[in-house]
């Protein structure tokens, strides 16, 4: 079989992964019918616009590599991979306002302050997030007591990689050095944070959830962390070499907002050789436990994406 052909069967597959994860997070969304309901139909517009998925499919095929039971996934792994989406798609709803990236176009269509108003922005990314633990808090507590506390400590992962020491510390410094001059270490804390937090957390709840060994567990932290940095250079490329039609936002923000982004500070051609690299390594780690086949090809298609 041609390179091209494993590729397209990949794509299908990915695809296929992208339709059944839709359909889980659907079944997790608020209903909305309460007076109050220009929040949850905001929170509804900004999931469901069609992202990539690709937290939730890393959580789920980790569940898998791990071991996890299939017949348990629906009570235990679902709701796990919902919260996470929730979590990451508020960061992208704040990511976008006025007064952080001022984005017009997210995920091929407005953005959420464009379309609901800023208020709602702000509000349905709150929502979002507490959502987030609304649904694994519910889930946990309808469990039996093994499943109880990989939860619980699942959960302890997702609240800590999206927080001050995660998602919402690397934000921080990037906005506040915006238009400054910034050093590789600073880039790098960025970058790991900001990015690379929430996708390690996808890689090790699935893997508690299922189960799996502390050390297994800390394999896929650092699997998570090296993927996390290659994600946030590609994206940074993207911003330059992207078409605003596939990416679904608009090029240039970064350029637009004055930022210091992996391109600019090392230039395009290291750029794209050290995605490779970071991604090569995830890989390895991947394979040394067993994920060779979808998973390690995920994080190899994830280098090569164009959108
Ligand atoms: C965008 O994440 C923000 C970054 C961390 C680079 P994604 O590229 O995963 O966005 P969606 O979920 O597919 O829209
Ligand atoms: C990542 O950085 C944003 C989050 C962690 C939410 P960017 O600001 O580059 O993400 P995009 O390009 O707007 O998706
Ligand atoms: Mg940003
Ligand atoms: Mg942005
Ligand atoms: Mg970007």
């Amino acid at each position: 079989m041609t390179t091209r052909v494993i590729q397209m069967q990949f794509k299908d597959m990915l695809n296929n992964k992208a339709e059944a994860i839709n359909d889980i997070i659907k079944g997790f969304l608020p209903a909305e019918d309460t007076m109050s309901c220009e929040v949850e139909k905001a929170m509804n517009y900004s999931v469901m616009a069609g992202g990539k998925r690709i937290r939730p499919l890393i959580m789920s095929e980790a569940y898998k590599l791990c071991g996890g039971s299939e017949e348990c996934a629906a009570q235990v792994l679902h709701p796990f991979m919902a919260a996470l989406e929730f979590i990451h798609t508020y960061s992208l709803v704040h990511d976008d306002l006025p007064a952080m990236d001022n984005d017009m176009y997210r995920r091929g269509q407005l953005t959420t302050h464009a379309a609901f108003g800023e208020d709602m922005g702000i509000l349905a990314g709150d929502a979002l997030l507490n959502y987030a633990y609304e649904t694994m808090l519910r889930a946990a507590c309808d469990m039996t007591d093994t499943y109880r506390e990989r939860s619980i400590r699942a959960a302890s992962v997702i609240a800590g990689k999206a927080g001050i020491y995660g998602m919402v510390g690397g934000q921080t410094l990037d906005v506040k050095l915006t238009g400054m001059p910034m050093n590789a270490g600073q880039l790098d804390y960025i970058f790991r944070l900001k990015t690379g937090a929430l996708i390690e957390a996808a890689f090790m709840a699935g893997a508690i959830l299922a189960g799996a060994p502390d050390e297994v567990t800390a394999k896929l932290e650092k699997a998570g962390d090296l993927v996390g940095v290659a994600f946030q250079i590609q994206d940074d490329i993207l911003d330059v070499t992207g078409d605003a039609e596939v990416i679904g936002k608009p090029v240039l923000s970064d350029e637009k907002n004055n930022k210091t982004t992996y391109v600019t500070l090392y230039g395009m051609d290291k750029a794209v050789s050290d995605v490779a690299e970071l991604s090569n390594e995830a890989v390895d780690i991947i394979c040394s436990i067993g994920g060779e086949g979808f998973l390690a090809d995920l994080v190899k298609y994830m280098i090569h994406r164009n959108n």
